[in-house]
Order: C-alpha cells, then sequence, then structure tokens
C-alpha cells in the first residue's frame, strides 16, 4: 500500500507505478465493500473538486459528482461555456484560482490535438491533483473501472488471460482514441495477453502502439495486431467491441490541417465496415465463458446486438459501469 499520493496527478496510469495503482484497486474494492453496506466513508469533508466538461457525460459526471458526495465534500459541475474559457481564458490561469479555491479539478477535453496539451498545462500549474476525466489520447478513469471489472469476473491472477480489443461499426458518432488506448496501455501492464483488431483506415495512434508494446515487454502480457476481428475473437475470455473514429491512419496534424476532406473520407471507409459486429456468431468464436465489455454507451445494433448486450451470461458492461463509481472515489480519496 503506498500512502503518499496526496497531490499527485492522475492523467494516465502510465505515469503511475503498479504498486501506486495496486493501492487504487484496494482502495476501490474496500470503497465498493462500504457502499454496500451503507458505511460512512467520509474521507473527503468539506473538500471541493472543480469538473470541467468541454463534452457531454453520463457515467464520469456522476460516478464524480456522486463520489465526492459520498465521501462528504462537493463537485462543482461546470462546462466550459459557464466559465471565462468561453472567452479565452488559460488552463494556466484557471488552473492556479481554481487550485487555490478548492482542493482537485478534473477535465473532459477531447479535442484533437488540444485536450491532453490543456491538462498537461493545468497540471503544471496547479497546487492540486489536475485529474482527466478523458481527453484525446486516454480515459485514465475508464481504465482503472475495466480492470477493476476483470479482476473481479476473472480474479486478481490476470496473467494469461485473452482480452480482444475490438474497433466495431457504429454510427451516432465518431468515438474518441483513448479508450482502446488506456487499455492497450494498461492491461498488459498486468500480463494480459491483448489483441487489437481494426479496419487498416482505422488505427490506433502509433506512439501510444510503441508505448504500449514497452509495457507488455516489462509487464509480462503481450500485444498483437490484426485486421481481421473474427481472428482477433478466436478464443477471448474477454471482447470489448468499440468504435473509434480519431483521425484515421493520416495522422493528427494532417488530420486537423484537412479537417473537412479527412472526416468526409473516413466517413465514406466508415460504411465499409458495417459488418464489424458483436454478435451471436462471432461471441460463439471465443472461449465459451467469454465475458463482454464496453465503456459505454454502446451503439446496439452497430457495436454490438441486444442479444449479446443483454444477456446477463455474458455482458458484464453494467458492473464496469458502476465500477467507475468506485475508482473514481479511489482516485479522489487518495489524491485529494
Ligand atoms: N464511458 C464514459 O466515459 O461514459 P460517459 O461519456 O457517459 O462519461
Amino acid at each position: 500500500m503506498v500512502s503518499n499520493l496526496k497531490g499527485k496527478h492522475f492523467i494516465t496510469e502510465d505515469n503511475w507505478t503498479k504498486q501506486e495503482l495496486d493501492t487504487v484497486f484496494e482502495t476501490a474494492f474496500d470503497l465498493k465493500k462500504k457502499f454496500a453496506l451503507e458505511e460512512p466513508t467520509r474521507h473527503l469533508v468539506d473538500k471541493t473538486l472543480f469538473m470541467i466538461f468541454f463534452e457531454q457525460s453520463t457515467r464520469t459526471r456522476n460516478s464524480m459528482e456522486a463520489g465526492m458526495t459520498q465521501l462528504g465534500g462537493h463537485a462543482h459541475d461546470l462546462t466550459a461555456d459557464k466559465m471565462q474559457i468561453s472567452h479565452g481564458e488559460a488552463p494556466k490561469d484557471t488552473a492556479i484560482i481554481l487550485s487555490r479555491m478548492g482542493h482537485g479539478i478534473a477535465v473532459r477535453n477531447c479535442f484533437y490535438g488540444i485536450g491532453l496539451k490543456y491538462l498537461e498545462e493545468m497540471a503544471r500549474n496547479s497546487k492540486r491533483p489536475i485529474m482527466s476525466l478523458q481527453d484525446d489520447v486516454y480515459h485514465p478513469f475508464q481504465g482503472l473501472a475495466d480492470l477493476m471489472t476483470i479482476f473481479e469476473h476473472r480474479g486478481r491472477n490476470t496473467k494469461k488471460l485473452k482480452v480482444t480489443v475490438s474497433w466495431a461499426y457504429a454510427d451516432t458518432h465518431s468515438k474518441p482514441l483513448s479508450v482502446p488506448q488506456t487499455q492497450i496501455l494498461l492491461f498488459p501492464r498486468y500480463g494480459i495477453d491483448v489483441t487489437v483488431a481494426n479496419p487498416p483506415e482505422f488505427p490506433l495512434s502509433s506512439n501510444i502502439i510503441e508505448k504500449a508494446k514497452l509495457n507488455a515487454e516489462k509487464g509480462g502480457g503481450s500485444l498483437k495486431f490484426t485486421n481481421n476481428m473474427d481472428e482477433a475473437f478466436e478464443g477471448a475470455d474477454i471482447v470489448i467491441p468499440k468504435n473509434w473514429g480519431g483521425f484515421g491512419h493520416y495522422g493528427v496534424d494532417h488530420y486537423l490541417a484537412n479537417e473537412a476532406e479527412c472526416k468526409a473520407e473516413m466517413k465514406s471507409n466508415l460504411s465499409k465496415y458495417k459488418s464489424w459486429i458483436c454478435d451471436d456468431r462471432r461471441i460463439k468464436l471465443a472461449s465459451k465463458d467469454v465475458k463482454l465489455m464496453h465503456a459505454l454507451p454502446a451503439d446496439r445494433g452497430n457495436e454490438v446486438t441486444d442479444e449479446i448486450l443483454d444477456n446477463p451470461d455474458i455482458s458484464i458492461v453494467f458492473d464496469e459501469a458502476e465500477n467507475r463509481l468506485h475508482t473514481a472515489k479511489a482516485i479522489m480519496s487518495l489524491t485529494m
């Protein structure tokens, strides 16, 4: 158990040691047990968290706000348009000011080429912990909840567990890269064998893939890639079919400089892959007690069929969503 995490920023698990992360998981399991027993866990009495959302959220917003209430503190639910951010106030100034008034700052900013930089600028200038509620590169709270859910359903020894992170078709919106990127960085540190499947036009970022390979070497897990969804499902213990759009295969700089043209091409590429769905046929390719995970919101009927998502023997997506609360409370209790 590590006991000196007060003030530590939580932007990516990659900046946290395995021992520090294990402390987070121990704390999250303890908080989950106490939540079930309705025992008080007032670790943050009279403390304030400022949450700034540049985008919509259901799980993240409510796990953080409910979590702060349950810990005895208060969360301000802010959006950029409520603040002078909308008139161009710098992240540095926002961070200095809010960190003098409260005990933690949490931000969701998923704009490509901007979000992570915004959070890092705040972290350089805040006296209090800065937490990413999802940015253009990472979704660290989602990664924690995912791994906690894997521990609950597969045990703490995850060595050689086969987890498939697969691109899937969706037409709701172009989903960020941050969830699969966080998963491929984190899971192999716990000995997990990760297979990533995606159409060639929808890769993850190459710098993250390189980091994830290093994490796998050090952590005893493995990482492999395929352009074939069926192949990725074969023998998998856990499947995570989820759409991501990102900046496609263009690279972020080219994408941002030619956004309209790239978006049009990506839309046309997307329509080629409607068959990339997690359905009964594909689930049968996986191990016989395979589990389905998804960060949610799911695009039902596109990413995954209702039949699979609503099957209680297969789907653990609502445990995964609930664990956003317990892991959020663990990070806030330890760092604020
Ligand atoms: N999984 C997740 O981050 O959900 P929200 O976008 O609803 O917060």
